[in-house]
């Protein structure tokens, strides 16, 4: 029987857990403050960051929400980060990606100071988990790591091969397992025999951003399989990077879209943003 790998219950779970270490935080009287800035119109982005300011009510951290318009100048955006470092109530700092094309993504990430990068973006949280030392990481390769932790997969010694390698999440995704002792190969466009490679995992993660792209060809039978990809399919319903139907009974465990790692981003966001905070 395939396992099915709830993202949802993890999350709520470990959401409960953080809402009691938040409240007595706030006992002893510090209040958690994440700052979340969005620059545009970008419809994709306004979900997730209303899902993130709702995550924050959740656990009761405070949420500080900045919108900026889609014809702000680096500079307007450059000032208000600036303000958001400055300020002793805000203990992390989210910039939603992506920004407009006309703006410098990585002259804007690079103000955030390592202690507020609550995304894990910035080179040096990057260089730690590079070297395997305690570090801020990514929200959405951290959530992956904690599903499989609770569905009791060790990444030891298998064989995990990453789909996709972005900085967000096919990098630091493939750092996580590697640090966990698995045999990492990233696969991403250029890659030849993208088949047989990804049939020979034996846990597959999918962040690709491509609708229903792997199919029941490309797995190995027993695989865990990890689809982090939101996408919509041709009836414009929401859909996962894995063609889930056709992939789910060849597996032993899969995450479904939605329901499965995008509630374990927040959270983890949220976690990240806790951990900031005590820091700090
Ligand atoms: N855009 C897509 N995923 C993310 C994320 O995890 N953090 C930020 N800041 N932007 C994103």
């Amino acid at each position: 029987m395939t396992k099915i790998m709830d993202g949802k219950a993890l999350a709520a779970k470990l959401r409960a857990e953080l809402k009691e270490k938040v409240a007595a935080l706030k006992e002893g009287g510090k209040e958690i403050g994440l700052a979340v800035v969005l620059i545009g119109d970008d419809q994709a982005s306004k979900v997730y960051v209303r899902n993130k300011i709702k995550g924050c009510e959740e656990v009761g951290i405070r949420s500080y929400s900045f919108n900026l318009p889609a014809s702000a100048s680096q500079r307007d955006a450059e000032n208000l980060v600036k303000e958001l470092v400055a300020s002793d109530n805000i203990h992390g700092i989210l910039v939603q990606l992506p920004l407009p094309s006309h703006l410098d993504e990585q002259a804007i990430l690079k103000l955030i100071p390592p202690a507020k990068d609550v995304d894990g973006f910035c080179a040096q949280n990057v260089g730690n988990l590079a070297m395997n030392r305690e570090t801020i990481v990514a929200c959405t390769p951290f959530g992956v790591m904690k599903l499989l932790e609770e569905y009791g997969v060790d990444p030891r010694g298998k064989n995990a091969v990453v789909l996709g390698r972005s900085n967000i999440v096919g990098k630091p995704m493939a750092m996580l397992l590697l640090n966990a002792d698995a045999t990492v190969t990233v696969c991403h466009s250029k890659t030849k025999n993208l088949k047989e490679v990804c049939a020979g995992a034996d846990i597959l993660v999918v962040a690709i951003g491509r609708a229903k792209f792997v199919t029941a060809d490309m797995v190995k039978e027993g695989a865990v399989v990890v689809d982090v990809g939101m996408d919509r399919d041709e009836n414009g319903k929401l859909c996962g990077d894995v063609d889930f139907e056709s992939v789910k009974d060849k597996v032993s465990m899969i995450t479904p879209v939605p329901g499965g790692v995008g509630p374990m981003t927040i959270t983890m966001l949220l976690y990240n943003t806790y951990i900031t905070a005590m820091r700090g």
